[in-house]
């Protein structure tokens, strides 16, 4: 039997790549449970798989679609870039698990004549395919389509159909995502009934420009158009014009529905009228600029990995669209068809990119990488051809992306030269290859905010090996840029995304940006006790694996939205809300839509309790203007702090959101009233005596204990020396200080001062701390003062700058506490560079529910900007803290350093108390992980800090 699966070519006996469409022509389902044995090597179970007369009966049975590796076999791998096999192309290792499938079906009665197509959506990595005995032939490229023609070889009863699948084959070498790897037959398998004088293959080309629009469909037999909305008739080949349509866009994905038909076969239309064109250096879609509010996705289930179904995908997209995103990058590779199809309903922008990806290379000084490589030519068109093909008639889709993260060479030229050829009407994106040659766009990977800004102003510094003023640098400079990954969203983060949104709406330059990324790829397990949990790469006992890289999504892998998505939903809301002196400016940075299908509605805070609340009026304002509405009239008379909320809601149900659905808001503070403090008992003060305050009237607490630290995020830990703050933390000690008291004062009845000192082992940096109590009529007023001391820049080990990532203090309170009442941002976790999301109002939650469970536990449900806090829990006196004027605070049952130790969320147990950590500032959170340094902004430089709270029981 020949060995296809180490053989470069992508495949054989394959039909041409064609369209994918919806047609009146039977379809048969091959879905479902089918035989299956898994063998250790390429060779399976042997040549007698496809021989019908082999007995099967003790067979394991699997279904189909799936991947077996999260079906009970074998174990699916997780690697960032590198090959889990040695770089020895084409070939594979002999270690190389093959899936045996077989099925045996009849065909339903009436099965036309004609001919018969057996289809499989996605087979990952390598399928050969037998019907009857007979060798129809094998294909790679995982996520691409592939057909053979059955006719003659299909009979209506007692078919058999076979399928060997390498876990491991000369196309997983193109298949270098940063993603699990997970074999089996995936995707849909399906047998297609051609009928005679049947459509196989059309390509319909629908331009829109000042609103009219062009239509033609071209198609491998004679056919008729028909668009009845439209009152159109006409046959394939012929071009019309439609004086007035309304163009398709993600803002407002109009479709005119209708059909082509032939003699023998009906196929849907779905006719999305739209022009991409790139005019000037920017990115021009029916005529006027887009930005795209984006997100790369991966296919991801944490059941069924890769394996989605359709109601998963429409959920992916509720989501999105709930959340302002407005466009996605498929990362890295074609979707499953039907994706595009509701990308085209809902209205989401595509950039489609190929199943490309040779990372692993890069431990090859990328020797040897595939699109340089004459022998790999064939099987990296194939997978364009295949992609285009495939998706050419989607509105939603408007742009090709070559692949990702593959060096360059010159299977790009050839990939290019066929992508033009066949589909002149949408750009092309390749991020990787610093010529640009093969690109109409300029992209680039998680460039800082001050990089992101010199390309808005198209004054970057060529990539590297690019000459200042040659023709490619000149050539770039003029391209709209594409951001196509940035806010590496892996655990708590990312931060910024405030600021990347802010420039990427100042420049024409900018199209748009895609979130790394939509999912976490956490794969579902349950442990011994019965908890489920989310495993990551380092959860398999495999080396090389990419460890918790792969949990870096705005969702949760059970599709429960990470406070970074809230995060995302505001930067980048489609409406600007601010005040202005007497008016409400409302900007639309839609890029189609009018403000019709929004309500606005206001409501007065005082304190963060609702005093009046309205509608507002807002004149129907176009696409990318500004109109300035008057303030609603507040009673002047409220004392208190004042918030003006406003909001823009959805007038009507979408088919994504129902009616109400906030889409963006802004808050404005009116006048500058303090908020009100409550007349409060100060309560008597115990001290022990080492200076800490352990009573306050019947509370038994223990604190304020210095703390800068805090549990490290996975933005703590980035890669290169700037990123590993947590490391350097760690180095100097900043997670373990040591405190010394110093002398207790009582200069007056009502006042005792404690000195002290707090810092690690082996060091000499530290802080010197002053608390200065005071006994006030509303509370125990305590203002702290920290002036550092010591050696901060590392001596001893090299040169370190550390910078502290929080200065507060933590009370230890007792375990019954259950529930804060705060007045600050909220009710989600805030930090110093993620808190848009983050209203200010008066919100209550329970402690438990204050955490947030991220995959691997880290520093998390912080609120910044807090007024004042309450504590409560039953059978104890309520504590509260105001801030002077504001303090960042969180409580929780453990402590960060248990935090830090966990491993899953179930680690962290009660300690039997409530830790409250009562801050001055935290560091921002940033992107660290995968990205640039923290801005100097967020962070905290060693200096002498004070702030002030009063605590009363
Ligand atoms: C990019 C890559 C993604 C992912 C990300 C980090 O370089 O394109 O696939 O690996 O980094 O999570």
């Amino acid at each position: 039997m020949v060995d296809f699966h180490e053989d470069p070519v992508p495949g054989s006996g394959r039909r041409a790549a064609r369209a994918d469409f919806v047609s009146d022509a039977p379809r048969l389902p091959l879905n479902g449970r089918w035989r299956f044995r898994l063998s250790d090597t390429a060779g399976g179970t042997g040549p007698s798989l496809p021989d019908p007369a082999l007995d099967d009966t003790d067979w394991d049975d699997i279904r189909v679609p799936s991947h077996w590796v999260l079906e009970g076999y074998d174990r699916p791998l997780y690697t960032n870039t590198a090959y889990p096999f040695p770089i020895d192309p084409p070939y594979l290792p002999d270690d190389n698990a093959t899936g045996d499938y077989r099925l045996r079906f009849d065909l339903p009665s009436g099965w036309p004549g004609g001919r018969t197509v057996l289809r499989f959506q996605g087979v990952d990595s390598c399928g050969t395919v037998w019907l009857n005995g007979e060798l129809l032939g094998h294909s790679k490229g995982s996520r691409l389509p592939f057909e053979f023609d059955v006719t003659g070889v299909v009979r209506p009863a007692g078919n058999l159909l076979a399928v060997r699948v390498q876990r491991w084959s000369s196309g997983s070498y193109l298949e270098d995502q940063d993603m699990w790897w997970l074999p089996g037959i995936f995707r849909d398998v399906e047998l297609l009934s051609r009928p005679v004088d049947g459509i196989d293959d059309f390509t319909v080309r629908a331009s829109y420009r000042d609103g009219s629009g062009t239509l033609s469909v071209t198609a491998d037999v004679p056919g008729t158009v028909e668009i009845p909305e439209l009152g159109l008739v006409f046959g394939t080949g012929e071009r019309v014009t439609i004086d007035r349509v309304e163009p398709w866009s993600a803002e407002r994905p109009r479709l005119y529905r209708g059909t082509l038909s032939a003699a023998g076969e009906t196929i849907e239309l779905a006719a999305g009228f739209r022009t991409v064109e790139i005019i000037g250096g920017r990115l021009l879609i029916n005529g006027v600029p887009v930005l795209f509010r984006g997100v790369n996705r991966h296919e991801h289930d944490p059941d069924r990995g890769r394996s989605l179904d359709r109601d998963t995908m429409i959920r992916d997209i509720e989501l999105m669209k709930r959340h302002n995103v407005n466009a996605v990058r498929t990362a890295h590779y074609p979707p499953h068809p039907e994706f595009l199809r509701l990308c085209d309903e809902y209205g989401l922008w595509v950039v489609d990119e190929c199943d490309i990806e040779t990372h692993g290379f890069i431990y090859a000084g990328w020797e040897g990488n595939p699109p340089g490589e004459p022998m790999w030519r064939d099987a990296l068109l194939d997978r364009a051809r295949r992609m285009v093909e495939r998706d050419k008639n989607h509105p939603s889709v408007v742009v090709w992306s070559l692949g990702n993260e593959s060096g360059a060479g010159a299977a790009f030229g050839d990939i290019e030269r066929y992508i033009r050829h066949r589909d002149p009407t949408r750009p092309l994106h390749y991020e990787r290859d610093p010529s640009y040659r093969h690109s109409d766009f300029h992209s680039l990977m998680y460039p800082s905010l001050d990089d992101l800004e010199r390309i808005g102003q198209r004054k970057e510094d060529p990539p590297e090996g690019v000459l200042p003023e040659s023709d490619d640098d000149v050539r770039r400079r003029g391209l709209p840029f594409l951001l196509c990954e940035y806010a590496h969203a892996m655990g708590n983060g990312p931060g910024s995304l405030a600021d990347y949104q802010a420039i990427l709406e100042s420049y024409e330059r900018f199209c748009g940006a895609f979130v790394w990324e939509w999912i976490d790829h956490g794969l579902a397990e349950v442990d011994s006790l019965g908890r489920r949990y989310y495993r990551h790469g380092g959860d398999i006992g495999y080396q090389p694996n990419g460890e918790r890289f792969c949990l870096d999504g705005l969702l949760f892998p059970d599709r429960t939205p990470s406070p970074g998505l809230g995060e995302l939903r505001k930067a980048i809301e489609p409406v600007g809300i601010a005040v202005d002196g007497g008016f409400v400016v409302v900007t639309n940075k839609y890029d189609v839509l009018s403000l019709g299908h929004l309500a606005f509605r206001w409501r007065a805070e005082v304190d963060g309790v609702l005093e009046d609340e309205g509608t507002l009026t807002v004149p129907d304002c176009p696409a990318r203007s500004v109109v300035r509405v008057p303030l609603p009239a507040l009673d002047h008379g409220f004392e208190g702090e004042v918030w003006l909320t406003v909001e823009a809601v959805l007038a009507e149900a979408a088919r994504w959101a129902p009616a109400g659905h906030v889409v963006a808001f802004g808050q404005a503070r009116s006048g500058s009233g303090a908020h009100r403090r409550p007349a409060r008992a100060p309560g008597r003060a115990v001290f022990s005596a080492d200076g800490r305050l352990v009573r306050l009237g019947d509370l038994e607490l223990d604190g304020p204990v210095f703390d800068v630290w805090r549990a490290p995020t996975e933005n703590d830990r980035g890669q290169g020396p700037r990123n590993a703050l947590a490391a350097d933390w760690e180095a100097v000690g900043l997670d373990r200080f040591l405190h010394r008291r110093g002398e207790i004062e009582r200069p007056d009845g009502d006042t005792i001062v404690v000195r002290g000192r707090s810092g690690p082992a082996t060091r000499t940096l530290g802080f010197r701390t002053t608390y200065t109590y005071r006994r006030r009529d509303d509370g125990l007023h305590l203002l702290i003062e920290a002036d550092p001391v010591g050696d901060w820049d590392d001596t001893a080990y090299g040169h370190l700058t550390v910078s502290p990532p929080r200065m507060g203090v933590r009370f230890a309170l007792p375990g019954g506490y259950s529930e804060v009442t705060w007045f600050g941002r909220g009710p989600g976790e805030s930090y110093a560079d993620s808190h848009a999301a983050a209203r200010v109002g008066r919100y209550t939650a329970a402690i438990d529910a204050l955490q947030t469970p991220y995959l691997v536990p880290q520093e998390n449900g912080n609120h910044v900007e807090t007024r004042w806090l309450e504590l409560s829990g039953q059978g104890l006196p309520t504590l509260r803290v105001d801030g002077e004027p504001h303090l960042d605070f969180t409580a929780r049952r453990w402590t960060s350093e248990a935090l830090r130790a966990a491993r899953r969320p179930h680690d962290l147990t009660d300690s039997g108390r409530v830790w409250l950590n009562l801050d001055h500032a935290q560091q921002g959170i940033g992107s660290a992980s995968c990205g640039p340094a923290l801005p100097e902004r967020y962070r905290l430089p060693v200096r002498r800090y004070t702030w002030s709270m009063t605590l009363s029981v």
